[in-house]
């Protein structure tokens, strides 16, 4: 490993966990844990469970599970080194190596992180005072878009300056050009990315400057040399931004997102804008790409309602089928805001801000949406038009993959266009056999996943591990002594360690575990060991660790030495079977058996009696194992 160990560890203590899953998850407290719906599988009741204290996480869905250094490499799909550098960040700790100095890597991302905030802080400064952001200003404040939006969104105005930011900026051209904030010219001289336009910055979830996208002012925009370029330039795709990955205004729109359960997703940044001042604080865009699966897998644990606030019939979602899919795949549902045609959330929420608030209260369901677009387009009144109207319309029914809903939405059809059920049905069977639909597939075995899986992953979630999964048995949960016993190591391995020795644990995992986590420090630590020791002995000190003990220590470690004393007691009958009669070594053999009864007795009284006697059996036993 690259990262010196102790920083990986004081990384993980000074992560909050809660802070850092509660950008992809909404956790609710319940008890010790906190609980919601997990971001690795489809569910609808929480059985995602985080550990706050002791900075686990673990699902007994999907038996995802892992600290928060996994958390990243699943969720963000990242390698190990690139994650504990991203939490270095977030917590302020700056990493040493064992090897090669710095890594460029955790180096280059801060840089670039810090070299985004400022360039926001730059641009933002220019709107809101430069004598030469006023056309910026003006224009606006046509557009209804007022300070507080400014402030709230953090909207700015590159000069028209050649390379304004960077000579503003005191960071290297590669940092410059690899945050996406510029370019080289033919003579290697850094120019900026953006100029004469108005900034709207985007951040990540957690609110960090990922990237911008700069509008032309409209009477640029209407110049006929061609010099200003399309409507609206983005920043390209750099270590810290992926288009197809980020949302403009989720970090903002977040906490509305959960407690409406829905998420409105719409084109642009002045769409957002409009929402927002429309009191709908729950809309994001896309910004010039087509929504895509891994927009929703930032999402879906957010709200499995979405509504799309876009022309259906725009490239963006002309591809309805996949969306079906994911809809399926994802346990979502897809809706589409009533917008009128032919016009933008942005421009109706200047217009008319209560026709757009209507718009996401009047959303269909995406089939129902397509098919009464069908109807409305004509030709119902004619019976030619009708059959036209009933195939186009079958077509779109046949795209849904679960075969109640496309029977539900065949009656409608077959209602509204006054034909016969069953007449609809074979021409409905026709066009699921002409079509490569993918309908009603077997949903694909649950993943088996552990703490480790992350070090195999490959970049594709379609493809996901398979892995045996893991069994109650495999990790002998029904022994509730010896899972108590190594919850509380677990928990406090330094200070439980003498009360429960190897010798007390007879399963293979349970073995395995206590063995990785013998002489270990903190809970960081035993979780490195852990997971050396393979998937079992890893997946059961995630169970452990995400709930704290709660019975009696004592209590736990007297039934487990009662038991290891009848296991060697079985053992010593056996032994002294093999050994001659009025031997020596069966008088002493039959001598200590009288003393252990004895002690056996003291364990079942109480008070000191029983401590006495546990803590000589334990003593015994420990001492008999090392014999052998
Ligand atoms: P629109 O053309 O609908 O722009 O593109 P808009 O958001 O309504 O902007 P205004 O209201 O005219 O100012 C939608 C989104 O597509 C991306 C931008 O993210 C934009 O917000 N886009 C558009 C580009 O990336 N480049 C372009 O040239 C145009
Ligand atoms: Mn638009």
């Amino acid at each position: 490993m690259l990262i010196n160990e102790n920083d990986v560890s004081k990384v993980l203590e000074q992560t909050d966990i809660l802070a850092l899953i509660g950008e992809h998850v909404a956790l609710k407290r319940v008890g010790l844990r906190y609980v919601g719906l997990c971001p690795f599988h489809s569910e609808n009741t929480p059985s995602f469970s985080v550990n706050a204290e002791e900075g686990f996480f673990y699902c007994f869905g999907c038996h995802a599970s892992g600290d928060a250094i996994s958390f990243v490499r699943e969720i963000e799909r990242m390698e190990f080194v690139p994650a504990v550098e991203y939490l270095a960040s977030r917590a302020g700790i700056q990493l040493t190596y064992d090897s090669q100095g710095l890594s460029v890597h955790a180096t280059k991302r801060s840089s670039l992180q810090s070299a985004l905030s400022e360039a926001v802080e730059f641009y933002h400064e220019r709107l809101v005072s430069s004598p030469d952001g006023e056309h910026a200003r003006s224009y606006l404040a046509s557009r209804g878009i007022d300070a507080k939006d400014w402030e709230k969104f953090r909207l700015g105005w590159a000069p028209d300056l050649p390379a304004g930011l960077f000579s503003h900026l005191k960071v290297s051209q590669e940092i410059f050009v690899d945050a996406g904030l510029g370019y080289l010219d033919k003579g290697g001289r850094p120019l900026d990315q953006l100029r004469a336009r108005v900034i709207f910055p985007i951040f990540d979830a957690s609110g960090k400057p990922v990237a911008f996208g700069g509008r032309v002012l409209p009477s640029s925009e209407e110049d006929a040399s061609g010099q200003a370029g399309p409507k609206y330039k983005n920043s390209p795709e750099t270590m810290l931004y992926s288009k197809r990955k980020t949302l403009y205004g989720l970090n903002l729109a977040k906490a509305d997102v959960v407690s409406h359960g829905e998420i409105i997703i719409c084109e642009g940044y002045t769409d957002v804008i409009a929402f927002f001042k429309a009191g709908i604080q729950r809309a994001v865009a896309t910004c010039g790409t087509a929504l895509t699966e891994d927009h929703l897998l930032k999402i879906k644990s957010f709200s499995k309602r979405i509504t799309l606030a876009f022309d259906a019939d725009k490239a963006g979602i002309s591809a309805t089928e996949k969306f079906y899919q994911w809809e399926k795949k994802h346990k979502l549902e897809i809706y589409v805001a009533d917008l009128p045609d032919g016009i933008d959330p942005g421009e109706l929420g200047q217009k008319d801000p209560a026709r757009l608030i209507d718009a996401v209260s009047g959303a269909r369901p995406l089939m129902a949406f397509r098919l009464e677009r069908l109807f409305e387009e004509g030709g119902l009144s004619s019976i030619e038009g009708r059959a036209r109207v009933v195939d186009e319309a079958i077509e779109i029914i046949a795209e849904h993959p679960n075969a109640l809903v496309r029977n539900d939405y065949l009656m409608y059809v077959a209602d509204k266009c006054r034909f016969e059920m069953k007449d609809l049905h074979l021409r409905l069977e026709k066009a699921l056999r002409s079509g490569q639909f993918l309908r009603d597939q077997p949903e694909p075995h649950s993943r088996a996943r552990s703490f480790v899986m992350a070090d195999a992953r490959t970049d594709s979630l379609e493809a996901p591990i398979q892995q045996r999964p893991i069994s109650a048995e495999d990790l002998g949960l029904s022994d509730r002594p010896a899972i108590e016993g190594l919850r509380m190591l677990v928990h406090n391995t330094e200070e439980m360690s003498e009360f429960f020795p190897l010798v007390l644990f007879t399963h293979p995992t349970h073995r395995s575990l206590r063995i990785a986590i013998e002489g270990v420090t903190s809970i960081s630590e035993a979780s490195i060991r852990a997971e050396a020791a393979g998937r079992e002995a890893k997946e059961l000190f995630i169970r452990l660790a995400v709930e704290a003990p709660s019975a009696d220590p004592f209590d736990v470690v007297s039934r487990l030495v009662e038991r290891g004393v009848n296991r060697r007691l079985e053992h010593m009958k056996l032994q002294a079977r093999s050994l001659e009669p009025s031997s020596n070594e069966l008088m002493e053999l039959s001598s200590e058996l009288s003393r252990i009864r004895l002690l056996q007795e003291g364990l079942r009284s109480a008070g000191n009696q029983r401590i006495d006697a546990t803590g000589q059996l334990l003593v015994w036993l420990m001492k008999s194992e090392a014999e052998g």
